[in-house]
Order: C-alpha cells, then sequence, then structure tokens
C-alpha cells in the first residue's frame, strides 16, 4: 500500500498524529494556514511558539497540538518565490525534510503536509508539488517508522496537482 497519498480538506481538521504548519520565521502566526491552525489550536500554541526563538526559512521545530485533533504540530518555513533561481527548490526541499526528521524523532506515524510556500510566499504550486512529492518518496525509506504521508490540499485545483504529481 502506499505511504503517501492527497486528499482536499482543511487540514486542522485531521486526526493525525502531527501537522505541518507553513509559518514565517517568527513562528508567531500569520494568515493562511498559519493563521487556521492557530485559530483551531488555541492561544496556548502561541505562547509555546514564543518559547522557540523563531525559525530559518528550510528548518522546521515542533510544538504540541493543543486543541487540534492532531498532537502535534511541526512549523516550517517555506521560500518566498523569486525567480526558482534563488535556491527556492533546495529550501523547498528541506522543509520537507527537516519535517520527516522531527516526526521520526518524536515517533510520529502519520503526518499531513500543506501546500507549502505555495499561497502568500507565491511558489508555483505545479513546481512545489513535485519538490514536495520526490522530497518525501526519497526520503520515507530513511525514516521507516513514519507509516504515512498526506499532501492536504485546500483546493481542488491544487488536488488535481498534486494527484497528477502523485500519479507521475
Ligand atoms: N488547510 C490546508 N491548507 C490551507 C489552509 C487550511 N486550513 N489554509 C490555507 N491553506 P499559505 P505560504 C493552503 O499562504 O505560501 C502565512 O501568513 C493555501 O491554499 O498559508 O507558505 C505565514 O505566517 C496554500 O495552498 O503559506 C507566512 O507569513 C497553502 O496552504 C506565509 O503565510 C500555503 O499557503 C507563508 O506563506
Amino acid at each position: 500500500m502506499s505511504k503517501v497519498r492527497t486528499i482536499q480538506a482543511d487540514i486542522t481538521t485531521l486526526s493525525v498524529d502531527a501537522i505541518v504548519n507553513a509559518a514565517n520565521s517568527s513562528l508567531l502566526g500569520g494568515g493562511g494556514v498559519d493563521g487556521a491552525i492557530h485559530r483551531a489550536a488555541g492561544t496556548e500554541l502561541l505562547n509555546e511558539c514564543h518559547l522557540l526563538g523563531g525559525c530559518k526559512t528550510g528548518d522546521a521545530k515542533i510544538t504540541k497540538g493543543y486543541r487540534l485533533p492532531a498532537k502535534f504540530v511541526i512549523h516550517t518555513v517555506g521560500p518566498v518565490w523569486r525567480d526558482g533561481n534563488s535556491g527556492e527548490p533546495e529550501l523547498l526541499a528541506s522543509c520537507y525534510l527537516r519535517s520527516m526528521e522531527i516526526a521520526a524523532h518524536y515517533g510520529i506515524r502519520t503526518l499531513a503536509f500543506p501546500s507549502v510556500s505555495t499561497g502568500v510566499y507565491g511558489y508555483p504550486v505545479e513546481l512545489a508539488a513535485r519538490v514536495a512529492i520526490n522530497t518525501v518518496r526519497a526520503q520515507l525509506q530513511n525514516f521507516p517508522s513514519i507509516q504515512e504521508v498526506v499532501f492536504c490540499c485546500f483546493s481542488g485545483r491544487d488536488l488535481a496537482v498534486y494527484a497528477q504529481a502523485l500519479s507521475e
């Protein structure tokens, strides 16, 4: 059975061990999926985030999930899209890799990613989906404790892009 799948959903509703947040380097909240996660988790999440000292682009940090159905939130900071030749693919791949490393370290077996960087940060979703899927597929063998990775798309259009990329 495939360990990787895609769905269309609000990531805050998912009963997985961890959801990934597409945060900014302050880790102190924002719009998009970040705002939705903070709203659903409650103010305790922001209190814990204050203790983390921010996060570099391409890196990730973990907190508890508080009022979310997910036990943990892994906050990663994707690159802002400039022209595609400014390290964006490597930084985006690093977001997925670091999130998986942290997930494995915490014994997380089911993990859901949003489409990191493809909203406010402007990364073209067709390109980002390939980076996301290729990185996760290549790394899963290194983290056998991770049993399932879900690419959680917010829009039907994004779902179609991820489904197509997963079928290639
Ligand atoms: N569930 C799943 N996906 C969602 C949800 C949701 N509830 N809400 C939005 N998305 P974005 P970025 C999708 O902009 O591009 C924030 O202000 C959205 O449709 O949330 O990495 C942060 O604080 C898109 O496909 O993240 C940063 O400042 C994807 O999530 C900045 O935005 C990512 O869009 C990060 O920008």
